[in-house]
């Protein structure tokens, strides 16, 4: 079995898996993170994602052996404690139902709000129209991360 060592939310951790398990296994299933979601396995919900050198991608669609050596963020390791401004918005705001898509949601955003921190709503409803939520909670998502980037801006501005 070929052993892969991965940089997981800044830590080295070493897996031994088959060339083409997909990240996501390996997060769920030998790395201890179950914050990312399997929704539907073929890259349509994006439940699943994850951030590879900052870019939001779908874990499930990636391969092991093509991520060796990327910087991967998952959901638990957005922030040390769980209090990135969108992590706080989205308690403010209760936005989950089930819950199940929502990780994905916020790594999509986070990733979003680097590159566009002072976002309209039809361009957060355009960054995250690949996230699905069945649980149409698709309203406050968009306050939650409207506020997100104003506390981000105010930070930003201290
Ligand atoms: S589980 Fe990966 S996109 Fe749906
Ligand atoms: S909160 Fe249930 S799928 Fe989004």
């Amino acid at each position: 079995m070929p052993r892969y060592t991965l940089n997981v939310n800044g830590q080295a951790r070493t897996v031994d898996v088959p060339a083409d398990t997909p990240l996501l296994w390996v997060l769920r299933d030998h790395l201890d993170l179950p914050g990312t979601k399997y929704g539907c396995g073929i890259g349509l919900c994006g439940a699943c994602t994850v951030h590879l050198n900052g870019v939001p991608l779908r874990s499930c669609q990636l391969a092991v052996s093509t991520v060796a050596g990327m910087a991967i963020t998952t959901i638990e390791g957005l922030s040390p404690d769980g209090t990135h401004p969108l992590q706080t918005a989205w308690c403010e705001h209760d936005v989950p139902q089930c819950g199940y898509c929502q990780a994905g949601q916020i790594m999509t955003a986070a990733a979003f709000l680097r590159g566009n921190p002072t976002p309209t709503d039809e361009e957060i409803d355009g960054a995250l129209a690949g996230n699905l939520c069945r649980c149409g909670t698709y309203a406050r998502i968009r306050a939650a991360v409207k506020d997100a980037a104003t506390a981000m801006a105010k930070e930003g501005a201290k």
